[in-house]
């Protein structure tokens, strides 16, 4: 009999049965994958088992005893402890406080002063082998991938001997997965039990010894990870196949430039950054995590300030804000999709109507009829798993939620599209779409500036690569054969493509 048993979980919240008969376990030592499509109620089953939503129905049994789970502190006393898929740090408060929230209530010790927080957090950063961070700076300051980090040693600071990851690798780049997943196995060697949740199947190959696939909120099969093929669990996971993971490369580059950069430079971050973009090309921004890549696009869309010249069209612009950057025709799909992408408190509708406002106005008054239009036009190119339009985005599954931030930038019709990781949690076969239209869109002559947490999708969906190092563009790749994994590595290092 397995350690950890969830047995005929039902979870309903109006008008979707996000989880119907659902069936889960686990043994000590056991890294398991929960496969599914976004939307398939993976997060909501975690979501039951660390007391944030009280089942309908069904059973979670820990060796061989019943659990009451009545809250998410009762969860985290039974040792349940997860890394959430939204990020839940509080961003005015500091990096060790952010740590220790709740931490000392459950138990553990009780009051502590601010400089032991602080000395534990050193110590913890030390403990994982991370390069330390001032605790006591404000995690409103950190980047997505610092903050996922975070989240991440917050949660194993707890010590739980169930431990789940709900896509915590989804904002790191390849070296701090591998960290994660060095730190997954020694819990496994430890006999705890992971729930590892992600939509990079090569993550899961790597790392899980037991896949659990969810469709429609429910079990639909559970293999080893070595009897397990790629085809076949996403065909178990979609219900379909979906015949490679990328879309056919073609080139729609165009000789005419659509932005140009000359001696951009902003802080510390970017230095002296040159940059052609023509009308039709997907061009790529690689090299090692923290090089200035996320900087070049905030510099783009007008949200730090730079020195330097922009030219569009041959005119030089002034980038001061995301309103110029919009006049200009620019739209960026941004990196963390609760802070600058969507408004989680409104429905689908408002969020793709607020950015488009000016498509859809119509002799001052907005009408209804293109509204309508536009927000059914944007849900279906991007497959939006709703129950309507009217549908809040924030209770959205994390996968369609970004599906809603790309649809909304897209609405606005722009000429130059910043898109920062808009894969970054979602499904195999959503990607493939949401690659169908980016392709699309350079086959309309819109040029696109394309940067990924993931290298292959760099290798596989850009017609050039620029590689970034310590702020500057260290090269460029233009020659399609040339544009592999190794030759982006071997740029970064300062080395030609061969
Ligand atoms: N608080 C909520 N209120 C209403 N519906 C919800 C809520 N939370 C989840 N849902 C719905 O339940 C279903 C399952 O969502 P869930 O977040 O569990 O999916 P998921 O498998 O984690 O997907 P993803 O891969 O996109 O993260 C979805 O249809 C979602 O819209
Ligand atoms: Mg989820």
């Amino acid at each position: 009999m397995p350690d950890f048993i969830m047995k005929n979980i039902c979870k309903s919240f109006p008008g979707v049965k996000a989880l119907d008969q659902a069936n889960f376990h686990a043994s000590r030592g056991d890294i398991v994958a929960l496969l599914g499509e976004n939307g398939a109620g993976k997060s909501t089953l975690i979501k039951v088992l660390c007391g944030e939503h009280k089942p309908d129905e069904g059973e979670i049994i820990f060796e061989g005893k019943t659990l009451k789970i009545q809250n998410t502190r009762s969860a985290i006393e039974q040792k349940i402890c997860a890394v959430y898929q939204e990020l839940s740090l509080v961003p005015e408060l500091t990096i060790a406080q952010n740590l220790f929230l709740g931490f000392y209530e459950t138990g553990k010790t009780r009051m502590v002063s601010e400089k032991d927080m602080e000395q534990k957090t050193r110590d913890l950063f030390v403990e994982y082998g991370l390069e330390p961070l001032d605790p006591g700076m404000q995690v409103k300051k950190l980047s997505l991938a610092q903050k996922q980090v975070l989240e991440i040693l917050k949660a194993l600071n707890r010590e739980g001997e169930i431990m789940i990851f709900d896509e915590a690798t989804s904002a790191l780049s390849e070296k701090y997965a591998n960290w994660l997943m060095d730190i997954i196995r020694r819990l496994a060697e430890e006999k705890k039990i992971i729930i590892f949740i992600s939509h990079r199947l090569d993550e899961i190959r790597k790392l899980c010894n037991r896949v659990i696939v969810f469709r429609a909120g429910t079990d639909v099969a559970d293999m080893k990870m070595e009897e397990a093929e790629n085809d076949e669990l996403v065909r178990l996971m979609l219900g379909r196949e979906i015949g490679g993971y990328y879309p056919k490369k073609e080139v729609f580059t165009k000789e005419e430039t659509a932005i140009e950069m000359r001696n951009v430079t902003s802080g510390h971050k970017l230095t002296d950054v040159n940059l052609v973009l023509r009308k039709g090309e997907i061009l790529g921004v690689g090299g090692l995590a923290g090089q200035g890549q996320s900087e070049l696009f905030l510099a783009l869309f007008g949200l730090i300030p730079y020195k330097g010249e922009i030219v569009i069209n041959g005119k030089t612009v002034s980038l001061g804000s995301p309103r110029d950057a919009i006049k200009e025709g620019i739209a960026l799909i941004p990196e963390e999709r609760g802070l600058q992408g969507v408004v989680l408190a409104q429905s689908i509708r408002e969020n793709i109507v607020l950015s488009s406002l000016n498509r859809i106005k119509n002799h001052l008054f907005l009408s209804e009829e293109k509204e309508r239009r536009i927000v059914s036009e944007m849900m279906d190119a991007f497959a939006v798993k709703a129950e309507s339009p009217e549908t809040l985005v924030g209770t959205l599954s994390g996968g369609n939620q970004q599906k809603v931030v790309l649809a909304k930038q897209l609405a606005t019709n722009p000429d130059i599209l910043l898109m920062f990781d808009i894969t970054r949690g979602v499904d195999v076969g959503t990607k493939k779409e949401m690659f169908n239209v980016v392709k699309k869109y350079a086959s309309e002559g819109k040029a696109i500036l394309f940067f990924s947490t993931d290298t292959e999708e760099l290798v596989n969906v850009c017609n050039s690569i620029i590689v970034m190092n310590h702020g500057r563009v260290a090269g460029r790749i233009d020659d399609e054969e040339l544009i592999t994994r190794e030759n982006i590595i071997r740029v970064s290092m300062g080395e030609k493509a061969v």
